[in-house]
């Protein structure tokens, strides 16, 4: 193996960068040339390549977003569209590639890998924390400590007047987002979708303990009964007649400059998924469980599930 590339795909996530470099640096000092595909897999199907350097890579490990750009591509989920892309890597003599995104980038990955031979591996960057086969995601920890320091500020208002809010948080499919940031946030009530949101019990803390001066909901985007804050607001004023503020954190979660959690697991997954390649591994996610390295079949990233650990939700309610 000589020459391989990386490319960053989907949402972007705090800690790309840190990835970026590590994998540059792992893949010099192992005399490997490393090549940039610039904006995600719709780079990749246009091949915008570059030559990544170790001087490419100074000063990055603590800047957000990605430096190689990202997109979510529709005509990649395209035969033709994946088909341009493989032969760009093999007119550009890659032989191996590192795809850092969510379950949709996983996914591309795995089709590549079936349809081409494509010698792959994924690792996992997105502030969702939905993946199975890493405990955490690259972004994950940064977006909640964005979450958490905004939450912390609306606490403050809603304290002053009195007043209930409901915060959305990110994360698209599950409530990982929501239920960590909730909790350290001592938040009244957490609203997953994995979990039913039950009104009742919502109105009966609301009532019984006394904290309406200053309640703060935090509801993950996910789904589940009610999508979002403004539709939890409209069942609270309809059920209870309660007047409550939302406020939608959106796409400020996805920037900024990433922890040190971040950075760290960001830089192990960048030298493992290069060495992964070197000892022969394909079509796996490269992720972290506890302190170790794990490489799980790409299908099973998204067949099973990464559940919510049961105590998250014991902390949830008993701490409320
Ligand atoms: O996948 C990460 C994520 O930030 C989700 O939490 C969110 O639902 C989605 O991306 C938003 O995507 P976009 O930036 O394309 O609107």
């Amino acid at each position: 193996m000589k020459r391989i590339a990386i490319l960053t795909s989907g949402g972007d996530a705090p800690g790309m960068n840190a990835h970026i470099r590590a994998v540059v640096r792992t893949g010099l000092a192992r005399g490997l040339e490393v090549i940039g595909v610039v904006g995600g897999y719709e780079g990749l199907m246009e091949g915008n390549f570059r030559n990544l350097e170790r001087k490419d890579t100074v000063n990055i490990v603590s800047q957000g977003g990605t430096i190689l750009k990202t997109s979510r591509s529709e005509v990649f989920l395209s035969k033709e569209g994946r088909a341009k892309g493989a032969k760009n890597l093999k007119d550009n003599n890659i032989d191996g590639l590192i795809a850092c995104g969510g379950d949709g980038t996983l996914k591309g990955a795995h089709a590549l890998f079936k349809e081409h031979g494509i010698r792959i591996v994924g690792t996992p960057g997105t502030i969702d924390n939905d993946l199975y086969g890493t405990y955490y995601t690259i972004g994950f920890d940064t977006a909640c400590n964005t979450a958490a320091e905004a939450i912390d500020r609306v606490r403050d208002t809603a304290d002053s007047h009195g007043r209930v809010f409901i915060v959305e948080v990110m994360g698209r499919h599950e409530g990982h987002i929501a239920m960590e940031v909730g909790i350290s946030c001592g938040a009244e009530y957490i609203s997953v979708p994995e979990a039913v949101t039950n009104l009742e019990i919502l109105y009966e803390k609301y009532t019984q303990l006394g904290f309406h001066n200053r309640t703060i909901i935090v509801i993950g985007e996910g789904g589940g009964k009610y999508k979002g804050a403004y539709e939890l607001a409209e069942a609270l004023k309809t059920e209870y007649n309660i007047d409550a503020k939302c406020a939608v954190l959106g796409h400020i979660q996805r920037g900024g400059s990433p922890t040190v959690r971040d950075r760290t697991l960001a830089s192990h997954l960048g030298l493992s998924a290069v060495d992964a390649l070197l000892a022969g591994k394909t079509n796996v996610l490269v992720g972290r469980v506890h302190h170790n390295i794990t490489y799980t079949p790409f299908p099973e990233t998204w067949t099973k599930r990464k559940e919510l650990q049961p105590y998250m939700f014991d902390l949830a309610e008993l701490l409320a």
